[in-house]
């Protein structure tokens, strides 16, 4: 008896989670897979960076610039602080710099400036940082 309630506990925690997987429609759940594939992608540009792979480089902007859109929508107000009425419009602003400056680092790799390049990605690490110090509650 005791196996049966166990085995039944661990089946409805299946059904439960296999109902989760499929249709991610919780915003936050989204734009926290976002934040997972733009860290991803800041760690790809750094190995590219690193072992001089413009390819790579390039790739992990291709992949961050693919998030942008979830940070500049509406959708973003998903995991910002209601009681911040700045928060949104500071969310837009750091999106359009993560867009300004990885456009930039291509456009670097492009003309062989590799110092260029390395400052934009300081500068995209910077806005990761600034946002998350701001406004995520640790
Ligand atoms: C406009 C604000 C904003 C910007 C810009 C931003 N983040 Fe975030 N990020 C958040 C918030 C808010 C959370 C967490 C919310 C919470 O903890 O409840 C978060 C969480 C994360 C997490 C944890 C995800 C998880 O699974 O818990 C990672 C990783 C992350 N961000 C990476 C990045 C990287 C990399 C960048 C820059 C390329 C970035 N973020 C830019 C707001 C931002």
């Amino acid at each position: 008896m005791k196996k049966a309630v166990s085995l039944l506990a661990l089946g409805t925690l299946l059904a439960a989670s296999l109902q989760a997987t499929p249709k991610n429609t919780d915003p936050r759940l989204e734009l926290m897979k976002d934040m997972r594939t733009m860290l991803d992608a800041m760690e790809q540009i750094q190995r590219g960076g690193l072992y001089s792979s413009t390819d790579e480089m390039k790739a992990g902007v291709k992949k961050l610039q693919g998030t942008l859109k979830s940070l500049e929508g509406e959708e973003v107000k998903a995991i910002l602080p209601k009681d911040q009425v700045y928060a949104y419009k500071f969310a837009q602003k750091t999106a359009q710099m993560l867009r300004m400056y990885s456009d930039d680092m291509v456009v670097s790799i492009d003309a062989g400036k590799m110092d260029n390049a390395l400052d934009d990605y300081s500068q995209l690490l910077k806005q990761c940082t600034s946002c998350h110090i701001r406004i995520r509650n640790w």
